[in-house]
């Protein structure tokens, strides 16, 4: 089966449950789950009954899809992502945004956890991604080009749209919620970074680091999606001043930050 079958198939099983005409898909990343408990009317399909699709492996990733009302939109939101590091090939790590299109949705909101690099951050902020330089060392649009999902040479000048940017950012003033504004730099993992990579990615430009999120904004950009980017910046990952660090830690700040980024994100899918 190619990879137009396989999303034709998740497509097609995923409306079979519900086949209601979905305004946005948002992605959520470790420990940034708890706005799935303010959805209405919530559908719970379970990946693991989802033709074709992968299963998550990693701590703190639930493995959901909910689709169901928030702020007056009807959204779809993916409770744990697949990461290249957990084994998956590009293919699979970006088969949700595949799957999120050929539904017809052309808007997708993306979140992580990231370490932050600029040493104006601190742990517990919010960063809308306004660009990124993909470290991973893959690409998900290696292979044969599939003309229905896009060209084979995607522009990426607009890659984390500007209109959203520009409304999230809004978002964030008018509810008094501080905000950054930064590169994004994904790395494989799933090793935390050396001090002598960290000095590196800050000098090539990069504001927060994480390993995730990239492969689906490039594919989403592929089917010419608009995406919202946003890092919650769980840690600093300085060079020069870099702690000890594990996932418990990453996902424990993620949770702390947790509430101040579901009133953000759900204000951003009111105005969307
Ligand atoms: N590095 C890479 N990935 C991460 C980090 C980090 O410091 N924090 C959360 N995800």
């Amino acid at each position: 089966m190619n990879i137009l079958e396989k999303v034709n198939k998740a497509k097609e099983y995923i409306k079979s449950i519900d086949n209601s005409k979905i305004d946005l898909a948002i992605i959520l990343g470790s420990g940034l789950g708890d706005i799935v408990k303010d959805i209405e009317n919530p559908v719970i399909i379970k990946y693991a009954d989802i033709p074709e699709f992968p299963v998550s492996t990693v701590a703190g990733h639930a493995g959901e899809l909910i689709i169901g009302d928030l702020m007056g939109k009807r959204i779809m939101a993916f409770n744990g992502r697949f990461h290249y590091y957990e084994g998956y090939a590009m293919e699979l790590v970006t088969f949700p945004v595949r799957v999120v299109k050929s539904l017809g949705v052309d808007k997708i909101i993306v979140t992580n956890a990231a370490g932050g690099m600029n040493p104006d951050f601190e742990p517990g902020d919010l960063m809308i991604i306004t660009d990124h330089i993909n470290m991973i060392g893959n690409n998900p649009l290696i292979g044969p080009n599939y003309e229905e999902f896009g060209p084979r040479f995607p522009d990426m000048s607009n890659a984390y749209n500007k209109e959203l940017r520009l409304l999230a950012n809004e978002a964030a003033k008018d509810l008094g919620i501080k905000i950054q504004n930064g590169v994004y730099v994904p790395v494989s993992g799933p090793n935390y970074e050396t001090p002598a990579e960290l000095r590196m990615l800050r000098i090539l430009g990069g504001d927060a680091v994480g390993m995730s999120t990239v492969p689906e904004v490039i594919v989403a950009n592929h089917m010419s999606m608009k995406v919202l980017g946003i890092s919650c910046i769980t840690d600093m990952a300085l060079a020069d001043n870099l702690e000890p660090l594990d996932h418990e830690k990453v996902v424990e700040t993620a949770n702390k930050a947790m509430k101040k980024f579901v009133t953000l994100v759900k204000e951003i899918i009111n105005r969307i």
